[in-house]
């Protein structure tokens, strides 16, 4: 049976693709090697019936492929004694009972257990908070709602406080720019308001929403990560928000996001309006993107401040939505110029140990500095 719906739109598709790639950097980080954990459970609350119209697998046949492609193949460690739980839900009934019959097609071994619901969100997330919430689980939680209403402070509070538990969502960010100031919008996102709205590119909402409003639900002393995919389509902006209590798990969807817009890594259009994004301009100056340009000055006022390491810059990059590569690239640059000093000074020129193994052992292998007079 197949009553669907409508054929994915490309902006729809470039979703679902980050979905993918995330959840294929996502799997190998719990189900290579040791694992701390026994559960490894990846929940899908909007799920939709499985397919669109033209057969295209929607997130839950997607999770499953990724999850079929990992434990077939033969070259890729595989933990032992690990639980695999996936968790897919619609509210409404015929999706859910094609999404059903679409998973029984797909002959899913022993390997992992899936349950499929038919609930509203508040009800299916309130009944599985407690397992995702369990200290000995790791989670991939995937959100894909329709518009802006169901991520609000107590289900972003509720699973940032959760270990181990990366969440992607997705948030129809011009819904909140074109209602701002009205009780539909206070009601869901208390605290923005018209005046911040108005004052802002209509291009920038969805990052706003990322940075200004969910951010800002984070204490001050809590280590967690954010970071924001924007996608247009027509006049309209909307995208993902990724968030994780872990620098690697950022890293990981960093990488999705840059493979997917090498410009500037967070958008299906040209987000900063750079002018030469397209064609490339006679002057190589006027080639190099704002935002990498005004992450290579924050990045040496950062180092400037002093006693900069390895591991500071790893989390400097990350936190600002720019990769270890991107770093590798501008201290070369700027080491052949004479203006970055790696210390201590015997260091191979071109090794900046920017990375994750050093981060987490805490492997301090140099400290930078700039040059007097460096810009
Ligand atoms: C954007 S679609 C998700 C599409 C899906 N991720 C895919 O890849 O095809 C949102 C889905 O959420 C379902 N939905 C809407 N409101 C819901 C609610 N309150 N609780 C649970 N599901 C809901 C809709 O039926 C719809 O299938």
């Amino acid at each position: 049976m197949r009553i669907n719906w409508n054929a994915y739109d490309r902006e729809t598709k470039l979703k679902l693709e980050i979905f993918r790639g995330y959840i294929r950097e996502w799997l190998p980080v719990f189900l290579a090697g040791r694992s701390s954990f026994k559960t490894v459970a990846l929940y899908d609350f909007f799920a939709g019936p499985g397919r669109d119209v033209e057969g295209e697998k929607g997130s839950p046949l997607i999770i499953i492929d990724e999850l079929k492609a990992y434990l077939s193949n033969p070259k890729t460690p595989k933990v032992q004694g690990v639980e695999i739980r996936l968790y897919f839900n619609d509210d409404k009934r015929a999706k859910y009972l094609e999404l059903k019959e679409a998973i029984e097609e797909e002959n899913i071994s022993n390997f992992f257990n899936v349950e499929v619901d038919n609930k509203d969100f508040t009800a299916a997330f309130n009944e599985k908070f407690n397992l995702i919430a369990a200290a000995n689980t790791a989670n991939l939680v995937i959100l894909d709602q329709s518009g802006i209403k169901h991520i609000t402070q107590d289900v972003f509070k509720k699973l940032m406080g959760c270990k181990a538990t990366d969440i992607l969502f997705f948030i129809s960010s011009s819904t909140v720019k074109r209602f701002a100031g009205e009780d539909c919008i206070d009601q869901y996102f208390p605290g923005i308001t018209k005046e911040q709205i108005d004052g802002l590119d209509a291009d920038h909402i969805h990052r706003f929403v990322c940075k200004e409003y969910y951010r800002k639900l984070v204490s001050a002393s809590k280590e967690y990560y954010l970071a924001p995919f924007s996608i247009k389509k027509d006049s309209n902006v909307y995208g993902l928000i990724f968030g994780s209590g872990s620098l690697y798990g950022l890293e990981k969807f960093l990488n999705v996001c840059w493979k997917l817009d090498p410009k500037t890594g967070e958008a299906n259009y040209n987000i900063d309006r750079d002018p030469f994004r397209k064609e490339l301009s006679i002057f190589p100056e006027d080639n190099i993107m704002k935002k990498c340009d005004e992450f290579e000055k924050k990045l040496i006022a950062e180092i400037k401040k002093g006693g900069k390491t390895n591991n500071d810059i790893y989390k400097y990059c990350l936190e600002n939505g720019f990769l270890p590569t991107h770093v590798n690239n501008i201290f070369k640059k700027l080491q052949k110029e004479g203006i970055l000093k790696v210390f201590p000074e015997t260091t191979r020129p071109g090794a900046f140990y920017i990375n994750w193994n050093n981060y987490k052992t805490g492997t301090v292998k140099v400290e930078f500095a700039i040059r007097n007079g460096g810009v």
